[in-house]
Protein backbone atom coordinates (compact mmCIF):
# COMPACT_ATOMS: atom_id res chain seq x y z
CA UNK A 1 0.00 0.00 0.00
CA UNK A 2 1.31 3.25 -0.90
CA UNK A 3 2.56 4.85 2.34
CA UNK A 4 0.56 8.77 2.60
CA UNK A 5 1.67 9.63 5.81
CA UNK A 6 4.08 8.58 8.53
CA UNK A 7 4.17 7.64 11.90
CA UNK A 8 7.46 8.19 13.72
CA UNK A 9 8.51 6.78 17.03
CA UNK A 10 11.62 6.26 19.36
CA UNK A 11 12.31 2.38 19.05
CA UNK A 12 14.48 1.90 22.16
CA UNK A 13 13.79 3.88 25.34
CA UNK A 14 13.56 7.20 24.38
CA UNK A 15 16.23 10.10 22.54
CA UNK A 16 17.05 8.42 19.98
CA UNK A 17 16.70 11.35 18.07
CA UNK A 18 13.55 11.60 17.32
CA UNK A 19 13.17 15.30 17.05
CA UNK A 20 16.45 15.86 14.50
CA UNK A 21 14.79 13.12 12.23
CA UNK A 22 11.14 14.77 12.85
CA UNK A 23 12.63 18.23 11.90
CA UNK A 24 14.09 16.86 8.98
CA UNK A 25 11.08 14.83 7.29
CA UNK A 26 8.79 17.72 8.15
CA UNK A 27 9.93 19.81 4.80
CA UNK A 28 8.21 17.15 3.38
CA UNK A 29 5.26 17.27 5.34
CA UNK A 30 1.53 19.94 5.67
CA UNK A 31 1.88 18.74 9.53
CA UNK A 32 3.36 17.66 12.24
CA UNK A 33 1.55 16.02 14.83
CA UNK A 34 2.51 15.38 18.70
CA UNK A 35 -0.13 13.02 20.10
CA UNK A 36 0.68 11.87 23.57
CA UNK A 37 3.30 12.57 26.11
CA UNK A 38 3.88 16.01 27.66
CA UNK A 39 6.83 18.21 28.39
CA UNK A 40 8.69 15.15 30.17
CA UNK A 41 9.80 15.11 26.17
CA UNK A 42 12.86 16.72 25.13
CA UNK A 43 13.97 16.62 21.30
CA UNK A 44 16.93 18.63 20.49
CA UNK A 45 17.08 20.27 17.05
CA UNK A 46 20.25 22.05 15.67
CA UNK A 47 19.53 24.31 13.31
CA UNK A 48 22.12 26.69 11.24
CA UNK A 49 24.65 25.52 15.04
CA UNK A 50 22.16 26.83 17.29
CA UNK A 51 20.60 24.51 19.45
CA UNK A 52 16.96 23.99 20.34
CA UNK A 53 15.17 21.96 22.66
CA UNK A 54 11.97 21.27 22.30
CA UNK A 55 8.98 19.66 24.43
CA UNK A 56 5.55 20.07 23.50
CA UNK A 57 5.86 21.92 20.38
CA UNK A 58 5.96 19.38 17.78
CA UNK A 59 10.04 19.62 15.78
CA UNK A 60 8.72 20.28 12.38
CA UNK A 61 7.80 23.91 13.83
CA UNK A 62 10.69 25.60 11.85
CA UNK A 63 9.39 24.62 8.66
CA UNK A 64 7.26 27.63 7.06
CA UNK A 65 4.67 25.65 5.44
CA UNK A 66 4.49 22.94 7.94
CA UNK A 67 1.44 23.36 10.77
CA UNK A 68 2.23 21.94 14.09
CA UNK A 69 -0.25 20.49 16.15
CA UNK A 70 -0.91 19.03 19.29
CA UNK A 71 -3.60 16.56 19.75
CA UNK A 72 -5.40 15.59 22.47
CA UNK A 73 -3.77 12.65 23.62
CA UNK A 74 -0.97 15.03 24.76
CA UNK A 75 -1.13 16.23 28.27
CA UNK A 76 -0.10 20.07 29.07
CA UNK A 77 1.66 22.18 31.63
CA UNK A 78 -0.20 25.61 30.28
CA UNK A 79 2.83 27.61 32.14
CA UNK A 80 5.44 25.26 30.06
CA UNK A 81 3.73 25.63 26.98
CA UNK A 82 3.40 29.27 27.30
CA UNK A 83 6.96 29.46 27.94
CA UNK A 84 7.92 27.35 25.01
CA UNK A 85 6.26 29.23 22.47
CA UNK A 86 7.25 32.47 23.68
CA UNK A 87 10.54 31.31 23.67
CA UNK A 88 10.18 30.54 19.67
CA UNK A 89 8.43 33.20 19.18
CA UNK A 90 11.62 35.35 20.86
CA UNK A 91 14.13 33.72 18.81
CA UNK A 92 12.01 35.08 15.90
CA UNK A 93 9.58 32.32 14.35
CA UNK A 94 5.85 32.68 13.11
CA UNK A 95 4.18 31.58 16.29
CA UNK A 96 0.47 32.85 14.99
CA UNK A 97 -2.19 30.69 15.83
CA UNK A 98 -2.22 29.29 11.99
CA UNK A 99 0.90 27.82 12.62
CA UNK A 100 -0.16 25.95 15.76
CA UNK A 101 -3.01 24.10 16.83
CA UNK A 102 -3.90 22.97 20.20
CA UNK A 103 -6.57 20.46 21.11
CA UNK A 104 -8.96 21.86 22.99
CA UNK A 105 -9.34 18.39 24.57
CA UNK A 106 -5.90 17.95 25.45
CA UNK A 107 -5.61 17.12 29.55
CA UNK A 108 -4.40 19.86 31.61
CA UNK A 109 -1.15 19.41 34.03
CA UNK A 110 -1.79 20.99 37.45
CA UNK A 111 0.10 21.71 40.56
CA UNK A 112 -1.36 18.85 41.73
CA UNK A 113 -0.75 16.63 39.40
CA UNK A 114 2.91 18.13 39.52
CA UNK A 115 3.46 17.84 43.02
CA UNK A 116 2.10 14.44 43.42
CA UNK A 117 4.71 13.44 40.99
CA UNK A 118 7.67 14.89 42.75
CA UNK A 119 6.10 13.35 46.19
CA UNK A 120 6.14 9.91 45.21
CA UNK A 121 9.30 10.06 43.48
CA UNK A 122 11.03 11.37 46.80
CA UNK A 123 8.46 9.44 49.42
CA UNK A 124 6.94 6.00 47.54
CA UNK A 125 7.77 2.76 47.61
CA UNK A 126 8.87 1.76 44.26
CA UNK A 127 10.93 4.80 42.45
CA UNK A 128 10.41 4.80 38.76
CA UNK A 129 12.60 7.80 37.86
CA UNK A 130 10.26 9.59 36.44
CA UNK A 131 10.75 13.50 34.96
CA UNK A 132 8.75 15.13 38.05
CA UNK A 133 6.73 17.06 35.35
CA UNK A 134 3.43 15.28 36.81
CA UNK A 135 2.76 13.46 33.42
CA UNK A 136 1.49 9.83 35.06
CA UNK A 137 -1.28 11.65 37.53
CA UNK A 138 -2.67 13.59 34.42
CA UNK A 139 -3.16 10.67 32.86
CA UNK A 140 -4.28 9.09 36.10
CA UNK A 141 -7.54 11.37 36.01
CA UNK A 142 -7.88 10.87 32.59
CA UNK A 143 -8.63 7.46 33.02
CA UNK A 144 -10.48 8.63 36.25
CA UNK A 145 -12.77 11.09 34.11
CA UNK A 146 -11.71 13.71 35.89
CA UNK A 147 -9.28 15.69 33.50
CA UNK A 148 -9.26 19.33 33.28
CA UNK A 149 -9.31 20.03 29.57
CA UNK A 150 -7.54 23.26 28.09
CA UNK A 151 -11.07 24.21 27.10
CA UNK A 152 -12.00 24.36 30.79
CA UNK A 153 -9.16 27.46 31.32
CA UNK A 154 -11.59 29.38 29.79
CA UNK A 155 -14.55 29.37 31.92
CA UNK A 156 -13.58 30.44 36.06
CA UNK A 157 -16.33 28.64 37.07
CA UNK A 158 -16.14 25.76 34.87
CA UNK A 159 -12.33 25.18 36.03
CA UNK A 160 -12.96 26.14 39.78
CA UNK A 161 -15.83 23.07 40.08
CA UNK A 162 -13.41 21.05 38.09
CA UNK A 163 -10.33 21.58 40.44
CA UNK A 164 -12.30 21.42 43.41
CA UNK A 165 -13.83 17.66 42.15
CA UNK A 166 -9.84 16.50 42.23
CA UNK A 167 -8.38 18.85 45.22
CA UNK A 168 -10.14 16.80 48.12
CA UNK A 169 -8.45 13.55 47.68
CA UNK A 170 -5.15 15.16 46.35
CA UNK A 171 -4.53 17.71 49.15
CA UNK A 172 -5.27 14.49 51.41
CA UNK A 173 -2.80 12.67 49.79
CA UNK A 174 -0.28 15.66 49.48
CA UNK A 175 -0.78 16.57 53.34
CA UNK A 176 -1.35 13.18 55.17
CA UNK A 177 1.22 11.07 53.15
CA UNK A 178 3.32 13.14 51.67
CA UNK A 179 3.81 15.37 54.58
CA UNK A 180 3.57 18.06 51.86
CA UNK A 181 1.62 21.08 51.44
CA UNK A 182 -1.91 21.71 50.13
CA UNK A 183 -2.23 23.36 46.94
CA UNK A 184 -5.33 26.36 46.69
CA UNK A 185 -8.11 25.79 44.64
CA UNK A 186 -8.12 29.60 44.08
CA UNK A 187 -4.84 30.33 43.09
CA UNK A 188 -4.66 27.81 40.48
CA UNK A 189 -7.51 28.65 39.42
CA UNK A 190 -6.32 31.72 38.65
CA UNK A 191 -3.15 31.04 37.28
CA UNK A 192 -4.51 28.65 34.94
CA UNK A 193 -7.06 31.14 33.73
CA UNK A 194 -4.34 33.16 33.16
CA UNK A 195 -2.78 30.94 31.37
CA UNK A 196 -5.82 30.33 29.42
CA UNK A 197 -6.28 33.39 28.14
CA UNK A 198 -3.17 33.76 27.00
CA UNK A 199 -3.56 29.98 24.67
CA UNK A 200 -6.90 30.64 23.71
CA UNK A 201 -6.50 31.87 20.40
CA UNK A 202 -4.39 28.62 19.50
CA UNK A 203 -7.17 26.03 20.60
CA UNK A 204 -8.73 24.42 17.92
CA UNK A 205 -10.64 21.83 16.66
CA UNK A 206 -8.97 20.06 13.90
CA UNK A 207 -10.44 17.02 13.86
CA UNK A 208 -12.71 18.20 11.41
CA UNK A 209 -9.40 18.85 9.12
CA UNK A 210 -8.58 15.09 9.55
CA UNK A 211 -11.94 13.37 9.90
CA UNK A 212 -14.66 15.49 7.75
CA UNK A 213 -12.68 16.86 5.30
CA UNK A 214 -11.33 13.57 3.64
CA UNK A 215 -10.17 14.94 0.06
CA UNK A 216 -7.96 17.39 2.29
CA UNK A 217 -6.88 14.55 4.38
CA UNK A 218 -5.91 12.44 1.39
CA UNK A 219 -3.71 14.50 -0.06
CA UNK A 220 -2.31 16.07 2.84
CA UNK A 221 1.19 14.65 4.05
CA UNK A 222 1.17 14.46 8.12
CA UNK A 223 4.12 13.31 10.26
CA UNK A 224 2.98 12.16 13.98
CA UNK A 225 6.05 12.14 15.82
CA UNK A 226 6.03 10.44 19.02
CA UNK A 227 7.48 10.85 22.28
CA UNK A 228 9.66 8.61 24.44
CA UNK A 229 10.21 5.30 23.08
CA UNK A 230 8.16 1.76 22.42
CA UNK A 231 9.77 0.26 25.67
CA UNK A 232 8.46 3.31 27.47
CA UNK A 233 5.17 2.41 26.47
CA UNK A 234 2.11 1.97 29.65
CA UNK A 235 1.10 -1.19 27.66
CA UNK A 236 3.81 -2.88 25.80
CA UNK A 237 6.81 -0.96 27.38
CA UNK A 238 9.10 -2.61 30.33
CA UNK A 239 6.18 -2.13 33.24
CA UNK A 240 6.30 -1.04 35.75
CA UNK A 241 9.62 1.32 34.25
CA UNK A 242 7.54 2.95 31.15
CA UNK A 243 5.89 6.51 31.04
CA UNK A 244 1.93 6.93 31.35
CA UNK A 245 1.04 7.51 27.43
CA UNK A 246 0.74 4.84 24.63
CA UNK A 247 4.17 5.52 22.82
CA UNK A 248 3.68 2.47 19.81
CA UNK A 249 2.27 3.79 16.83
CA UNK A 250 -1.16 2.75 17.66
CA UNK A 251 -0.85 5.93 20.07
CA UNK A 252 -1.38 8.06 17.15
CA UNK A 253 -4.85 6.92 16.97
CA UNK A 254 -5.84 7.66 20.27
CA UNK A 255 -4.00 10.81 20.87
CA UNK A 256 -4.32 12.38 17.41
CA UNK A 257 -7.81 11.07 16.18
CA UNK A 258 -6.39 9.70 12.97
CA UNK A 259 -8.35 7.13 10.86
CA UNK A 260 -5.95 6.22 8.63
CA UNK A 261 -3.26 3.84 10.80
CA UNK A 262 -2.94 1.40 7.77
CA UNK A 263 -1.57 4.22 5.41
CA UNK A 264 0.88 5.65 7.46
CA UNK A 265 4.70 4.25 7.34
CA UNK A 266 5.95 3.44 10.63
CA UNK A 267 9.53 4.56 10.99
CA UNK A 268 11.64 3.85 14.43
CA UNK A 269 14.12 5.80 15.24
CA UNK A 270 17.44 3.95 17.07
CA UNK A 271 20.47 5.13 18.19
CA UNK A 272 23.34 3.22 17.00
CA UNK A 273 23.75 2.05 20.49
CA UNK A 274 21.37 1.69 23.69
CA UNK A 275 20.65 4.34 26.27
CA UNK A 276 17.89 4.98 28.98
CA UNK A 277 17.03 7.41 31.65
CA UNK A 278 15.68 6.53 35.16
CA UNK A 279 15.24 3.15 36.97
CA UNK A 280 14.07 -0.44 35.12
CA UNK A 281 16.27 -3.16 33.95
CA UNK A 282 18.82 -2.65 31.06
CA UNK A 283 20.33 -6.20 29.72
CA UNK A 284 23.32 -4.68 27.75
CA UNK A 285 23.75 -1.73 30.49
CA UNK A 286 27.70 -0.59 30.19
CA UNK A 287 29.42 -0.77 33.41
CA UNK A 288 32.74 -0.13 32.35
CA UNK A 289 34.87 2.57 30.74
CA UNK A 290 33.43 2.09 27.34
CA UNK A 291 29.97 2.86 28.93
CA UNK A 292 31.47 5.78 30.30
CA UNK A 293 33.19 6.80 27.03
CA UNK A 294 29.73 6.54 24.86
CA UNK A 295 28.27 8.63 27.48
CA UNK A 296 30.53 11.16 27.24
CA UNK A 297 31.33 11.56 23.79
CA UNK A 298 27.58 11.49 22.91
CA UNK A 299 26.97 13.16 25.33
CA UNK A 300 24.30 11.43 26.68
CA UNK A 301 22.70 13.49 29.42
CA UNK A 302 18.57 14.12 29.85
CA UNK A 303 17.59 17.07 27.05
CA UNK A 304 14.42 17.28 29.69
CA UNK A 305 16.48 17.20 33.09
CA UNK A 306 20.08 16.77 32.85
CA UNK A 307 20.44 13.24 34.19
CA UNK A 308 23.03 11.15 33.67
CA UNK A 309 21.71 8.54 30.51
CA UNK A 310 22.71 4.98 31.08
CA UNK A 311 23.91 3.39 28.06
CA UNK A 312 24.70 -0.04 26.74
CA UNK A 313 25.02 -1.46 23.43
CA UNK A 314 22.10 -2.17 20.85
CA UNK A 315 19.67 -4.72 21.99
CA UNK A 316 17.99 -7.02 19.68
CA UNK A 317 15.86 -9.30 21.39
CA UNK A 318 14.40 -5.85 22.29
CA UNK A 319 14.58 -4.13 18.71
CA UNK A 320 12.86 -7.18 17.15
CA UNK A 321 9.86 -7.06 19.66
CA UNK A 322 9.83 -3.18 19.14
CA UNK A 323 8.82 -4.06 15.51
CA UNK A 324 6.22 -6.53 16.39
CA UNK A 325 4.41 -4.29 19.29
CA UNK A 326 4.89 -1.10 16.64
CA UNK A 327 4.69 -2.61 13.18
CA UNK A 328 7.60 -0.45 12.46
CA UNK A 329 8.16 -0.50 8.70
CA UNK A 330 12.01 0.65 8.55
CA UNK A 331 14.44 2.65 10.73
CA UNK A 332 16.48 5.48 11.35
CA UNK A 333 19.66 4.49 12.53
CA UNK A 334 21.52 7.97 14.82
CA UNK A 335 24.53 8.85 16.41
CA UNK A 336 27.28 6.51 14.45
CA UNK A 337 29.80 9.16 14.89
CA UNK A 338 29.64 8.91 18.59
CA UNK A 339 30.43 5.18 18.31
CA UNK A 340 33.93 5.91 15.74
CA UNK A 341 37.32 5.12 17.43
CA UNK A 342 35.74 2.64 19.87
CA UNK A 343 37.63 0.32 18.70
CA UNK A 344 35.70 -3.57 18.61
CA UNK A 345 31.74 -3.10 19.19
CA UNK A 346 29.40 -5.41 20.34
CA UNK A 347 25.51 -6.02 19.73
CA UNK A 348 23.43 -8.52 21.99
CA UNK A 349 22.09 -10.74 19.33
CA UNK A 350 19.80 -12.99 21.96
CA UNK A 351 19.50 -13.75 25.72
CA UNK A 352 19.91 -16.56 27.84
CA UNK A 353 17.82 -17.27 30.69
CA UNK A 354 17.68 -19.84 33.12
CA UNK A 355 13.96 -20.77 34.36
CA UNK A 356 12.55 -21.86 37.46
CA UNK A 357 13.18 -25.64 36.60
CA UNK A 358 16.52 -25.00 35.83
CA UNK A 359 16.71 -25.35 32.34
CA UNK A 360 18.34 -23.18 29.90
CA UNK A 361 16.61 -21.19 27.39
CA UNK A 362 17.67 -19.22 24.30
CA UNK A 363 15.62 -16.01 23.60
CA UNK A 364 15.83 -13.93 20.80
CA UNK A 365 12.63 -11.81 21.77
CA UNK A 366 11.13 -10.03 24.22
CA UNK A 367 8.26 -10.75 25.47
CA UNK A 368 6.51 -8.39 28.26
CA UNK A 369 6.22 -11.46 30.75
CA UNK A 370 9.91 -12.05 30.56
CA UNK A 371 12.03 -10.71 33.65
CA UNK A 372 14.23 -8.48 32.11
CA UNK A 373 16.56 -8.89 35.32
CA UNK A 374 17.55 -12.17 35.04
CA UNK A 375 18.57 -12.31 31.13
CA UNK A 376 21.99 -13.47 30.27
CA UNK A 377 22.35 -10.89 26.76
CA UNK A 378 24.68 -12.72 24.03
CA UNK A 379 26.90 -10.73 22.16
CA UNK A 380 28.57 -10.77 18.90
CA UNK A 381 31.49 -8.74 18.40
CA UNK A 382 31.78 -6.59 15.33
CA UNK A 383 34.94 -4.27 13.89
CA UNK A 384 34.53 -0.95 14.78
CA UNK A 385 34.77 1.85 12.81
CA UNK A 386 37.50 4.90 12.67
CA UNK A 387 34.94 7.38 10.55
CA UNK A 388 32.23 7.37 9.49
CA UNK A 389 32.99 7.56 6.05
CA UNK A 390 36.08 7.24 3.46
CA UNK A 391 38.18 9.73 1.73
CA UNK A 392 35.69 9.14 -0.96
CA UNK A 393 32.42 10.01 1.09
CA UNK A 394 31.47 6.47 1.03
CA UNK A 395 30.33 4.67 4.48
CA UNK A 396 33.66 3.18 5.80
CA UNK A 397 33.27 -0.76 5.19
CA UNK A 398 33.28 -1.06 9.06
CA UNK A 399 30.45 0.85 9.26
CA UNK A 400 28.49 -0.90 6.35
CA UNK A 401 29.00 -4.03 8.15
CA UNK A 402 27.64 -3.08 11.41
CA UNK A 403 24.46 -1.86 9.31
CA UNK A 404 24.24 -4.64 7.34
CA UNK A 405 24.25 -7.11 10.37
CA UNK A 406 21.55 -5.01 12.13
CA UNK A 407 19.61 -5.21 9.10
CA UNK A 408 19.74 -8.67 8.49
CA UNK A 409 19.04 -9.73 12.73
CA UNK A 410 16.05 -6.72 12.29
CA UNK A 411 14.95 -7.51 8.85
CA UNK A 412 13.96 -4.15 8.31
CA UNK A 413 16.12 -1.65 6.33
CA UNK A 414 17.92 1.68 7.74
CA UNK A 415 16.83 3.87 5.60
CA UNK A 416 18.34 7.59 7.16
CA UNK A 417 21.67 7.65 9.12
CA UNK A 418 22.47 10.03 11.53
CA UNK A 419 25.89 11.28 11.53
CA UNK A 420 26.08 14.10 13.61
CA UNK A 421 23.76 17.15 15.77
CA UNK A 422 22.96 19.38 12.99
CA UNK A 423 20.32 18.78 10.61
CA UNK A 424 22.40 18.46 7.33
CA UNK A 425 24.16 15.55 9.32
CA UNK A 426 21.81 12.95 8.00
CA UNK A 427 22.60 10.36 5.13
CA UNK A 428 19.96 9.04 2.79
CA UNK A 429 21.02 5.68 2.67
CA UNK A 430 17.15 3.91 0.96
CA UNK A 431 14.70 6.99 -0.46
CA UNK A 432 12.71 3.79 -1.58
CA UNK A 433 11.44 3.44 1.85
CA UNK A 434 9.55 6.98 1.80
CA UNK A 435 8.18 6.50 -1.82
CA UNK A 436 6.03 9.68 -2.69
CA UNK A 437 6.11 11.25 1.08
CA UNK A 438 9.62 12.76 0.04
CA UNK A 439 8.55 14.08 -3.13
P1 LIG B 1 14.78 12.68 21.16
O1 LIG B 1 14.16 12.82 22.50
O2 LIG B 1 14.57 11.32 20.57
O3 LIG B 1 14.41 13.77 20.20
O4 LIG B 1 16.36 12.80 21.40
P2 LIG B 1 17.11 13.85 22.35
O5 LIG B 1 17.11 15.18 21.71
O6 LIG B 1 16.61 13.75 23.75
O7 LIG B 1 18.54 13.19 22.40
C1 LIG B 1 19.26 12.95 21.24
C2 LIG B 1 20.60 13.68 21.34
O8 LIG B 1 21.45 13.21 20.32
C3 LIG B 1 20.47 15.17 21.13
O9 LIG B 1 21.45 15.81 21.88
C4 LIG B 1 20.75 15.34 19.63
O10 LIG B 1 21.29 16.61 19.33
C5 LIG B 1 21.78 14.25 19.42
N1 LIG B 1 21.77 13.62 18.10
C6 LIG B 1 20.72 13.27 17.32
N2 LIG B 1 21.16 12.61 16.21
C7 LIG B 1 22.51 12.57 16.32
C8 LIG B 1 23.54 12.00 15.50
O11 LIG B 1 23.32 11.38 14.47
N3 LIG B 1 24.83 12.16 15.97
C9 LIG B 1 25.12 12.82 17.12
N4 LIG B 1 26.39 12.92 17.49
N5 LIG B 1 24.18 13.35 17.89
C10 LIG B 1 22.90 13.21 17.50
P1 LIG C 1 11.83 11.79 24.73
O1 LIG C 1 10.58 12.11 23.97
C1 LIG C 1 13.71 9.27 27.73
C2 LIG C 1 11.28 8.19 31.19
C3 LIG C 1 11.67 8.77 32.55
C4 LIG C 1 11.22 7.62 33.44
C5 LIG C 1 9.95 7.14 32.77
C6 LIG C 1 8.67 7.72 33.37
O2 LIG C 1 12.75 12.93 24.90
O3 LIG C 1 12.49 10.57 24.15
P2 LIG C 1 7.52 10.13 33.23
O4 LIG C 1 8.02 11.48 33.66
O5 LIG C 1 7.19 10.03 31.78
O6 LIG C 1 6.41 9.61 34.11
O7 LIG C 1 8.77 9.14 33.50
O8 LIG C 1 10.03 7.54 31.42
N1 LIG C 1 11.07 9.21 30.14
C7 LIG C 1 11.92 9.41 29.13
N2 LIG C 1 13.12 8.86 28.86
N3 LIG C 1 13.18 10.16 26.88
C8 LIG C 1 11.96 10.69 27.11
O9 LIG C 1 11.31 11.46 26.20
C9 LIG C 1 11.29 10.36 28.30
N4 LIG C 1 10.11 10.72 28.86
C10 LIG C 1 9.99 10.00 29.97
O10 LIG C 1 13.06 9.00 32.62
O11 LIG C 1 12.16 6.57 33.37
MG1 LIG D 1 14.69 13.33 24.46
Amino acid sequence: MEKTSLILVGAQWGDEGKGKITDWLSSHMDYCVRYQGGHNAGHTLYIDGKKTVLHLIPSGIFHAKTIAIIGSGVVISPSHLWKEIEELKASGLNMNPEKLWISPNAPVITSFHQQLDVAREAKGDVKIGTTGKGIGPTYEDVAARKSIHLKDLLDIHVLTAKLKNIATEKNALLQLVYGMNPVSVEEEAKTLFEYGQKLKNYLKNFQNEFFNDSEKNKNSKILYEGAQGILLDLKFGTYPYVTSSHTVPMGAHFGAGINHYESCLKLGVLKAYTTRVGEGPFPTELFDSMGETIQTKGKEFGATTGRKRRCGWLDMPLLRYAIQVGHLDAFAMTKVDVMAELGDVKICTHYEYTDETNSHKKISIYSNDLDLKKVRPVFQTLPGWDAVVDQKGQLTKELKHYLDVVESELKRPISLLGTGVGREDLMILKPQVFGSLMS
